[in-house]
């Protein structure tokens, strides 16, 4: 199975269930004191093929866990993966693990500060065989290139690069090994807003100029709006909602994306590092609410909602909502503020005028 319209990667029902290791006083006394926390509980998302997804929620929502099972890092408790219309099998094989990469937060800690980048390419491109050994350095040119830095990087150690260029270094090493699927874990929530902008800038690219599958994880809506074609929002170990992201935007269909989407004016252009938090009691996964797991935090929530767990069904052509009232939710009146959300054109002048060019590496600093 490979048409078009077999997403690139399909997870159904993925749950994952961590226990928690006994206190020291219930292992002296032997009583058993461990929980089980649900950080996922039936996930089920559609990654097609070519577009950028995005998937935001506060933290603590299972994000990262969602992403570790879908590179394989983690098994999942309960659940199925598909890629390409074909099963992920429990343990993978070199070329399966090597079809979906994964790019990090803290770029520096996933780069052996050791190895220069010359060498950590070659690694990779020979183990995979993706080049002859003669085409070796060509190639590693070419990946450089392709995310933005020069030949001169070959010689260089992690150390010698600015945040942005190391995570620039972290997609090109993802890259080499010519994987269909780019998983990006808050790629830039570490970085300064201006750096920001021009990641943003360079996944919009690849996507388009390699025709990348991307899945794009971010803590709050105003860093994905440019970017993505559509958006799943994941609250408490679940997808609650996805659409495309205008629409998404403009007639949001479940109430924790309404408040999500309310938050943008306030992530002003300084502070868009900040995460989205929603006042009320923060849920726990050790705790989960029967009924809507929403409930306890919902202006529309009804009798109903402490009951009935809602299933993510379509609401509209594209368009799925976990909440039993989201065909009566009143229109929907907030639109975030355009000038306050991250306009990367904006940003982008902002940059050419007042900052220097991203620093580059010195050699003084080689380990
Ligand atoms: N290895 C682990 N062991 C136990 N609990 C974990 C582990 N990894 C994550 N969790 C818990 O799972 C939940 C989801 O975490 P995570 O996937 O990191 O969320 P997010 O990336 O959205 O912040 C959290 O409550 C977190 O504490
Ligand atoms: S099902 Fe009820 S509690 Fe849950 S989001 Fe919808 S209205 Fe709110
Ligand atoms: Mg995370």
């Amino acid at each position: 199975m490979n048409g078009t319209t077999t997403p690139v990667l399909r997870a159904a029902g993925i749950t994952k269930t961590y226990r928690s290791r006994p206190s020291l006083a219930a292992r002296v006394t032997r009583t058993d004191s461990r929980a089980d926390l649900r950080a996922l509980d039936g996930v089920d998302l559609e990654l097609r093929r070519g577009e950028v997804l995005a998937l935001v929620g506060e933290s603590g929502s299972g994000k990262s866990t969602l992403a570790k099972v879908l590179v394989g890092s983690t098994s999942p408790s309960a659940g199925s993966l598909e890629h390409d219309g074909e099963p992920v099998p429990a343990s993978r094989g070199k070329d399966a693990s090597r079809r979906i990469q994964m790019v990090f937060q803290d770029p520096y800690s996933s780069l052996n500060p050791r190895i220069s980048v010359a060498s950590m390419l070659r690694e990779l491109l020979l183990l995979h065989r993706v080049v002859p050994r003669s085409q070796v350095r060509a190639e590693s040119v070419r990946l450089l290139n392709l995310v933005g830095l020069e030949e001169d990087a070959l010689d260089a150690y992690p150390s010698q690069f600015s945040g942005g260029q190391r995570q620039r270094l972290a997609i090109a090493r993802a890259l080499a090994v010519r994987p269909d699927v780019l998983i990006a874990d808050e790629p830039v929530s570490a970085l300064d807003v201006s750096v920001q902008a021009t990641i943003l800038d360079l996944f919009a690219r690849l996507q388009r100029d390699l025709g990348l599958s991307v899945l794009f994880i971010a803590h709050n809506l105003a860093v994905v709006q440019h970017l993505s074609q559509r958006v799943a929002v994941m609250y408490l170990g679940r997808i609650v909602e996805v659409a495309e992201t205008g629409e998404l935007f403009a007639n949001p269909r479940h109430p924790y994306t309404r408040a999500l989407v309310d938050s943008i004016p306030r992530m002003r252009a300084g502070s868009v590092n900040e995460e989205f938090v929603l006042e009320g009691e923060p849920p726990s996964p050790y705790d989960v609410p029967a009924g809507c797991r929403f409930n306890p935090r919902c202006p529309y929530a009804v009798d109903a909602c402490r009951s009935v767990d809602p299933a993510l069904e379509t609401v509209a052509a594209g368009h799925l909502s976990a909440c039993l009232r989201a065909a009566d939710l009143p229109p929907f009146q907030s639109s975030p503020d355009p000038a306050s959300s991250i306009d990367r054109a904006d940003v982008r002048e902002e940059l050419l005028e007042e900052l220097p060019e991203e620093p580059t590496h010195t050699r003084s600093t080689a380990p």
